[in-house]
């Protein structure tokens, strides 16, 4: 089990694992998931503690099988078995009129496929800023929030002027998921501080880099496009190729094993422990390839250990290093508006 410490409240209502078990992987981008056994992980994952779950309308089967845990837990242990388990799913619709039928017939969609009368938590994510529509989604679903149809709404991968723009409208947002690691750090640049004065927590993804973040790659050859083989090493290796390439990336790991070495950890603990530590972060989303990988005994590593004032001068002064993401790509989220 986790200590105490791996929880937080994240609302008056939700105390949540602050490691959550990310489902992207589940998409079919990630290697091929064979159903049962990437069920029969799902209890493993909670019963080590991790009972925070991450995953999406559109992440394949992810909220199909949170619907089939949900089962599961109630027929073993009843609704008090059910209470401890935290499903945070997203609604990433395609532009278009945002009525109350149509916001609602996705929240209905989600609720049925995990099999709740009530979502945790709706992260909404919308791809065009200019179509001003989003604002008619985030108030018809703080309508169903009053309706009891979802606990909490919650954005992901919106700007700060955008959060700041919803928070006015009046729709209370409880958090924001956004890409944030040693690589990318644009949410220090005005998210997080934002965040922190409002209280809008953070929940991260992208930590790991997709697994290139680890000792894994520690000393090992750039890899070619047909070795990152899946969505998500693709998607950080990009990452890092505009942050500094691989050989700034290999000065990068080496440091952060020194650190590691002194903790008597890895470098995956190092690098979530450093966002983990940052302000206004709840809680850090590692994907999770149920049934093909697992690092729950590692991962429950984070909790044996803080970074101190030493570590993080050193770990700053390599990604002091790197390119400045902000002012290349822009704020959080927005490399997907382009
Ligand atoms: N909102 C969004 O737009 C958005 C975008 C991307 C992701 N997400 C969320 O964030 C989650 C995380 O996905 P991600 O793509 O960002 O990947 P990630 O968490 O950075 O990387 C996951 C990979 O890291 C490796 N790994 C995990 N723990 C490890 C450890 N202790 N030691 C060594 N390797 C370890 C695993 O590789 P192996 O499986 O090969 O062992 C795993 O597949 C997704 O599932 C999703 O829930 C959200």
């Amino acid at each position: 089990m986790l200590p105490d410490s791996a929880y937080l409240a994240f609302t008056p209502d939700l105390r949540i694992c602050r490691l959550l078990n990310g489902l992207w992987q589940l998409s079919g981008a990630h290697g091929a998931i064979e159903p049962s056994r990437a069920l029969a992980e799902m209890p493993r994952y909670h019963a080590a503690g991790f009972t925070t779950w991450d995953l999406a309308d559109h992440y394949g089967p992810a909220e199909d099988f949170i619907g089939a845990f949900r089962q599961r837990l109630r027929a073993e242990g009843g609704e008090a078995a059910l209470a401890q388990l935290q499903a945070f799913t997203k609604w990433v619709p395609r532009p278009a009129p945002m009525s109350r039928a149509v916001v609602e017939a996705a929240v209905d969609r989600s609720r049925s496929r995990m099999q709740t009368d009530q979502l945790d938590l709706l992260q909404f994510h919308w791809w065009e800023y200019r179509d001003g529509r989003y604002l008619d989604a985030l108030k018809h679903l703080a309508d169903l929030r009053a309706a009891g149809k979802l606990r909490h709404v919650a954005l992901t991968n919106f700007d700060t002027p955008h959060l700041e723009r919803i928070l006015e409208s009046g729709v209370p947002i409880v958090s924001n998921q956004v890409q944030y690691s040693i690589i990318d750090r644009r949410p220090e640049v005005q998210l997080s501080a934002f965040c922190a004065a409002h209280n809008v927590w953070l929940l991260t993804y992208g930590t790991l880099c997709g697994g290139l973040l680890t000792d894994r790659y520690l000393g090992a050859p750039e890899p070619s496009a047909a070795q990152l083989n899946t969505a998500s090493l693709r998607k950080y290796k990009q990452m890092i190729d505009l942050w500094g390439g691989w050989r700034l990336f290999q000065a990068l790991l080496r440091e952060l094993r020194a650190i590691a070495d002194k903790h008597a950890v890895n470098i995956a603990n190092v690098a979530v422990r450093y966002v983990l530590e940052k302000p206004a972060v709840a809680g850090v989303i590692i994907g999770a390839r149920l049934g093909i990988a697992e690092h729950r005994a590692e991962s429950a590593r984070c909790f044996s250990f803080a970074l101190d004032s030493e570590d993080r001068a050193r770990i700053e002064a390599i990604s002091a290093q790197g390119r400045d993401l902000f002012s290349l790509i822009g704020d959080c989220g927005d490399e997907y508006r382009r």
